[in-house]
């Protein structure tokens, strides 16, 4: 299908840059035409409480804020505003994309008031939609769009999503698990469930307390998890140490996990996600899924890192899955391509 030719006034043609914003719950990424990507940060604002004034400072943003999660000393208070892909905290998500969308200014030169398209998950509410426009629009967006997040990841993936073709796609972030079914550039299908990767930290956290009776901070899990995580048992041995505070005695102990430790504990999610890719499989329109047979499944967001994913989802559901190129990239990417088309509010807009 051809691409439509965007009609847009002169006064909007003149201040016309797309800027799409992918504001996860573990990661902000801002893409513009020109500029490609104009920033990946984590998506933590850390405030410093003023004494006299009891207004709130920005003390850190982004990598440095995320550094200062669970070690903030006690002035200083580490924020995530997002959570399962929408705002938990409305004045943290506010100054955070503020401040997010001047530092990426710079790197390409976008106007304060462009036009600014962001992904939303499909089950974000009305009023969950409306908290994200409102915080882009103080953030000085001229006109904001909404894309859904599994039809801006599946652009990102190079899927044919205007095709008549059916196409499925599975984001997993840190917060929720999207699955979508695409086609004639709409969304056809599409279902989530608040389990993503965090949810796989906190398993972590959880079977070592619960084994060897030591509790790992946030951070720690997450390392462990990237480092020797698995979605399958039956992997070639891999070990590495983890640091953290015996319950007993409160002093630190180390102890040491296999990538089969890391499967075992993170059965529980994963299983979640699991179930979310069979239920669209069974709810997506018939002849769609006769496609997504033929054309097997992409994975994208950070999530689909997570080692032998692909080939977990396989067996399980007896279809092709594969990675997406620069999956934690997808969903921005795709949303910046469908807002320089000029498309996102015809048949894009959520
Ligand atoms: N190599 C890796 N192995 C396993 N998990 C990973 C890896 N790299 C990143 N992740 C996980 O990916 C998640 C972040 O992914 P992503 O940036 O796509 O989420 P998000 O878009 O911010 O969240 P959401 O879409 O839920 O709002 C984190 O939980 C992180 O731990
Ligand atoms: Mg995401």
């Amino acid at each position: 299908m051809a691409t439509p030719t965007p009609h847009y006034p002169l006064f909007e043609r003149l201040f016309r840059h797309a800027v799409a914003v992918d504001l996860g719950t573990a990661n902000t990424l801002i893409y513009t035409d020109d500029g490609g990507i104009v920033l990946n940060q984590p998506s933590v604002v850390c405030f410093e409480k003023q004494p006299t004034s009891g207004s709130k400072r920005i003390a850190a943003i982004g990598v440095e804020a995320h550094q200062l999660l669970g070690r903030a000393p006690r002035n200083l208070e580490a924020v995530r505003p997002m959570r399962h892909g929408v705002i938990a905290n409305f004045s943290a998500a506010e100054r955070m994309i503020k401040q997010f969308v001047d530092m990426a200014r710079p790197r390409s030169l976008f106007s304060r008031r462009a036009a600014f398209t962001l992904c939303v998950p499909a089950a974000a509410t009305h009023v969950e939609r409306r908290a994200i426009r409102e915080a882009a629009e103080a953030a000085g967006a001229w006109k904001v769009s909404l894309i859904g997040e599994s039809l801006a990841s599946a652009l990102g993936a190079g899927l044919p999503v205007r095709d008549a073709t059916g196409s499925m796609v599975v984001d997993i972030g840190g917060g929720t698990t999207e699955v979508g079914v695409l086609a004639l550039g709409g969304t056809a299908y599409s279902g989530s469930v608040r389990v993503g990767g965090d949810n796989f930290d906190a398993a972590i956290i959880s079977y070592v307390r619960n084994l060897y009776g030591v509790l790992l901070g946030e951070q720690t899990a997450e390392h462990v998890k990237r480092n020797i995580g698995s979605a399958v048992h039956d992997v070639p041995l891999e070990q590495m140490n983890a640091t953290g505070r015996s319950v007993d005695d409160g002093l630190p102990r180390t102890v040491q996990l296999s990538n089969r430790d890391i499967a075992e504990a993170i059965e529980g999610p994963l299983r979640q996600v699991i179930g979310a890719v069979k239920r669209g499989l069974e709810m997506a329109p018939a002849e769609l899924v006769t496609d997504i047979a033929h054309n097997g499944i992409v994975l994208t967001g950070g999530g689909a890192l997570l080692s032998h994913l692909g080939r977990r989802l396989s067996e399980e559901i007896g279809l092709d899955v594969r990675v997406a190129d620069e999956p934690l990239t997808c969903a921005v990417r795709g949303a910046g391509a469908a807002a320089a088309a000029g498309w996102v509010d015809e048949v894009g807009g959520a």
